[in-house]
This record gives structure tokens, sequence and C-alpha cells, in this order.
């Protein structure tokens, strides 16, 4: 809750989040940091504004985006059914990393939703996003601020990088807190279901709202961060045990959980599913600029708590 009352005390926005909403109201889209990944905002309503996030990304325009809401903004002003598991997920773990997807009100543009008859919902913990937010006083659809297929982004330089001067407003809010995407959670159909794994893992959801469903059935929503060759580097990535780790050859880069094997040349993350969430995107970056022949990713174990970097890992290690 600390993110909470540092958002609490910014009560006059600064010039750089002024501009930064200006350039919101006149249609623009601007780098925006969050506790897990920086977006690419713009604003919700605008069917124009979202135009632009699908080109700056080369994101399809059938993939829907996730709606950022303000601090204290009601949930049926974004979806028209809001059910009481809703309601108690979005009260036990907002602000912050959870997305919920909830059958969406009419007002909600299908340039958003990607025509579907469902939106995505998240209030952001980070202060700097609740500070554009509630100067704002509207919803901000936001993907995060790679172009598609690319590795997301966890720092102000790595959203820089992606798109240079075509994004004049990329707002600094440091490196990302989590590092990884939000867990999204499917409320529209009769059973909740998770989409996407995050840093909210199932049992905590289950322990306010109850068991979830298994898998995904034939209705459920497009993801297209559920396509593989997703958060992908450039330089071909591979799945690692330590002893292939150990005898990777020099050209190969590695990725190593805890320790680097000696000889070998790459990056090291800490044995902690966390921490290694919070390195996670820096480091596959970090490697990709090293003209390696080939990325190898030590496997993590495969324990309950490393699921949202395991699936983040296994969809970097699919092949394009
Ligand atoms: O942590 C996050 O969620 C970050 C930060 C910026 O908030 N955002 C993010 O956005 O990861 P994006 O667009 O990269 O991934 C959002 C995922 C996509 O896979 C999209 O398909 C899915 O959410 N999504 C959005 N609206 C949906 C809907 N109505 N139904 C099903 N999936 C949806
Ligand atoms: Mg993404």
């Amino acid at each position: 809750m600390s993110l909470l009352s540092e958002t609490a005390s910014m009560s006059e926005p600064n010039t750089e989040i002024l501009a930064a909403v200006a350039a919101l109201r006149r249609g623009d889209a601007i780098g925006l940091p969050t506790e897990t990944v920086y977006g690419l905002a713009a604003d919700a309503l605008d069917p124009a504004a979202v135009a632009r996030i699908f080109a700056l990304k080369g994101r399809p325009a059938d993939h829907p985006l996730i709606v950022h809401l303000p601090i204290g903004a009601a949930l049926s002003d974004w979806a028209r059914e809001v059910p009481d598991a809703a309601q108690r997920l979005a009260e036990r773990f907002w602000p912050g990393p959870l997305t919920l997807i909830l059958k969406r009100h009419a007002r909600v543009p299908d340039a958003v939703t990607g025509g579907q008859d469902t939106v995505g919902l998240r209030m952001p913990a980070h202060p700097m996003a609740q500070a554009v937010l509630k100067e704002f006083n509207s919803g901000l659809a936001a993907p995060s601020a790679n172009r598609f297929g690319h590795v997301s982004p966890t720092s102000a330089a790595h959203v820089r990088s992606e798109f240079g001067a075509a994004l004049p407003v990329v707002l600094d809010g440091g490196d990302c807190e989590l590092g990884i995407e939000s867990t999204i959670v499917d409320l529209s159909a009769s059973v909740p279901r998770i989409l996407r794994p995050g840093s909210i893992g199932r049992l905590a959801l289950e322990s306010v709202i109850g068991p979830l469903g298994e898998g995904k059935n034939e209705a459920s929503p497009r993801v297209s961060g559920s396509l593989e060759q997703h958060y992908s580097p450039s330089t071909p990535t591979r799945l690692c045990s330590r002893a292939e780790i150990e005898a990777a050859g020099p050209s190969v880069q590695v990725l190593a959980v805890d320790q680097l094997p000696s000889g070998a040349r790459g990056v090291i993350l800490p044995a902690d599913p966390v921490d290694y969430a919070h390195g996670l995107y820096a480091s596959l970056r970090e490697l990709d600029c090293r003209g390696a022949s080939e990325i190898c990713v030590e496997r993590p174990p495969q324990a309950a708590e490393w699921l949202a970097v395991n699936d983040r890992l296994t969809r970097a290690a699919s092949r394009r």
C-alpha cells in the first residue's frame, strides 16, 4: 500500500504530468510507467487515439487493449455487468497488477475491445500512472510499450529504443517494480479463469473468490499475449538445462539462474521468482544486443511460484 499513499500525497500534478495529459487530450499516445511494464497509453474513449497505438505498435487491430483506470473510478462506467467476484478482486488487489475481463459497457469503443463483447480493466499502482490518470480523469487504453511481438519494456530507455522520435512523450518512472505483465482473470463467463499468469497467483485469487476454472473454454476471449512467439528477442532463444548452459559455446549468450558457469558468457538472474521477474525483460534485451548466435535460457524450477516467469520464457523461446 506504500504506492497508494505516495499517490495520495501527489496532489499537485507537476508540469511533466500536465504536459503528458495535454498530449493525451490532443489524441496522442504517450509512454507511461506502471508497476508491471511500461504502457503505450492513449484516450480509451477516442477511437482515433486508440488507432495511434495500433499504428505505433504494428499490432493487428483485432487484438484488444486493457483500459487503465484512475483510483476511485466506477467499474460500472466501463462494464455493463459487475459480478460480485469482480468487485471483491478489485477491492483486494487494486490498485495493482490485476486485469479483470468483464462484459463491456456500450461506450467502450470497438477499437479498444477488438470488436469483442468484453473489456479488460486495470487500476495500476504506479504513482506516476495514477497521477496522469487522476488528472486525465478517464480511462487510458494501454498495451505494453513495445512493437508487436517484441520483449516488453521495463524502463523509459526501453520505450525510447522501441519508438524513438515517433513517440515524443515518454514519462520516466524508473525501473518497473514487478517487471512482468498483470495477471488477467476472465470474469465474463460463469466460471472465472486465469487468461495470463502474473505476480498475483492462483492461490491469492482463489482465497478471495473461491475456485477458478482450469484452462480455457471455447468461448474464452482472444489474448494476444497467448499467441506463441510473443515477448521474443530477435536472437534465436532456447530454454536449456544447467548441463547445456555449462556446455554453451563462445558465440552463445546465456541467461543463468543464480550462478554463471565458469567460462560462460551471459547474465545472471536471482533464484527467487519475484526478483527474477523484475530483471527478466531487461536481461533479455541486454543479451539480445550482444550479437550472439543464440540465447540459452536456463530453465527455472517448474514450481507454482515460477508459473508467470515460465510462461514468459516459453513464449520468448518459441521460434519466429
Ligand atoms: O501489466 C499489464 O497488463 C500491461 C501494463 C501496461 O498495464 N499491459 C499489457 O497490455 O500487458 P498488452 O496489450 O501488452 O497485453 C494485454 C493482454 C493482451 O494479451 C490482450 O489480448 C488481453 O490483454 N486483453 C485485453 N482485453 C481483453 C479482452 N477483452 N478479452 C481478452 N483478453 C484481453
Ligand atoms: Mg504486450
